[in-house]
């Protein structure tokens, strides 16, 4: 007879969270930037090193480990009626420059504990369950977010852009992709996709990058809905000039109409009349980027999101029509407005929430649910699959950057509400 999850007694789970520190540590050093900020860009020689860590990981935890053509990694531990629709769990240990240890990364070493937990509990899955690890969930190196699970989730958009894709280096992806041992081309893209057969549940479990829980002192989040996602590139062009001798008329400063641009967003994101839509324009670039030189092109990058997607877009169409009269305005040529992603917001499934709360409850762990203003794989994993989200706090809700910090108390609390869920959702 099989154990059933009724004699998994919530406090039979014990999470080895020494071990799991020492490991977010050692993934941690695989950065391009000093400590205590992470850099981990999509098939860096850092990201290859980290992701033959999280392998050597999962065959120690005797998982069976399955790799796609763009990297993203599956590890399986095989459940008693191992032909149904398996229950997964995971996320990404990529990190945007100067960022921080935990963010993606406790969804993935935390997914694996969680695991360790179980086998050390006697547990037996039914349904298999399975860590997945997402290539670049972060749009880094070529703008393009949630890569693994955009084409993991069939987006026939992700697998166009990746064909014309290169990075700040002018390196195609599949030059990229090369150089990490991923020896792809076009064809092999659509492949990656999963059948919505594969899984019966996805689950994620991430630092909130907020700070509701901490403030108000629960230990766990259960999302409900993750916001909707949209990044917008821009180009200007101007002529250019020497600083001294182009008098002001006789300007058409690109970098000047970047600069209002950028002005331009948040003024029609504060008009939204919501406090839950944001704007942001995290890259503005100048050529040629010498002090006595006028811009003769700019180039921006904005992100824009809200829990209402119609909101939003209205934001992007207002951008749009800005970007438009700047141009005009300024006598410089918008040679680029292209809307990178303008994706829907994801709601999580009822039935998995119900198991997360029951899991919480179990343990005696105060929780509450919310919203993900962050995006995740699981935003594109819900498109498979039913998904669900555990948030856990983190020091002051700082995330992309240096300082952002989970207590390991917070993060075994979440690994354990993790573990009970997918014991549960396993045996269903
Ligand atoms: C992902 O890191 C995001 O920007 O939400
Ligand atoms: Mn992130
Ligand atoms: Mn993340
Ligand atoms: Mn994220």
């Amino acid at each position: 007879s099989h154990p059933s999850v009724l004699s998994l007694s919530p406090s039979s789970l014990s999470v080895d969270a020494v071990g799991l520190q020492r490991q977010i540590d050692e993934l941690a050093a695989f950065s391009d930037t000093p400590k205590p900020s992470v850099t981990r860009i999509l098939y860096s020689e850092k990201d290859v090193l980290a992701r033959s860590y999280i392998k050597s990981l999962m065959k120690e935890a005797a998982l069976s480990v399955r790799e796609d053509a763009v990297g993203n990694i599956f590890g399986r531990w095989n459940g008693y009626e191992a032909g149904l629709p398996a229950v997964a769990t995971g996320s990404h240990i990529d990190a945007i420059p100067f960022s921080g240890k935990y963010d993606g990364v406790v969804g993935v070493l935390g997914a694996l504990e969680a695991i360790n937990t179980l086998k050390r509990s006697n547990f037996q899955p039914r349904r298999s369950l399975e860590v997945i690890m997402f290539t670049s969930e972060e749009p880094t190196r070529f703008g393009i977010s949630c890569l693994g699970s955009r084409l993991l989730a069939g987006s026939e958009a992700a697998t166009d852009a990746l064909k014309q894709a290169v990075d700040g280096q002018n390196i195609s992806f599949f030059d990229a992709a090369k150089s990490a041992g991923y020896n792809i081309c076009q064809e092999d893209l659509p492949n990656v996709s999963l059948t919505k057969e594969s899984y019966s549940a996805f689950l994620e479990l991430h630092i909130e990058q907020g700070p509701i829980l901490e403030e108000e002192g629960v230990s766990i989040g259960i999302v409900t809905a993750i916001a909707a996602p949209a990044s917008i590139k821009v180009d200007f062009e101007g002529n250019g000039g020497h600083a001294g001798a182009v008098l002001m008329p006789a300007r058409n400063d690109a970098g000047l109409a970047a600069a209002e641009l950028a002005l331009a967003v948040e003024k029609h994101v504060l008009a939204s009349g919501s406090i839950d839509t944001v704007g942001t324009v995290g890259i503005l670039e100048l050529h040629p980027g010498a002090i006595n030189s006028i811009p003769s092109r700019s180039h921006l990058e904005i992100d824009t999101r809200d829990i209402d997607e119609k909101r939003r877009n209205t934001v992007i169409e207002k951008i749009q029509h800005s970007a438009s009269k700047i141009a005009t305005d300024r006598g410089v040529k918008l040679s680029q407005f292209t809307v990178v992603n303008q994706d829907p917001p994801a709601l999580c499934d009822e039935s998995i929430i119900d198991a997360m709360e029951a899991a919480s409850r179990q343990l005696n762990l105060s929780h509450k649910l919310m919203i993900s203003r962050a995006y995740h794989d699981s935003l594109f994993m819900a498109r498979i699959s039913p998904m669900g989200m555990i948030f856990i706090p983190c020091y002051k809700g700082y995330s992309h950057k240096p300082e952002e910090y989970a207590s390991m108390e917070d993060i075994a609390n979440g690994v354990k509400v993790l573990a009970l869920t997918l014991a549960k959702l396993s045996l269903d």
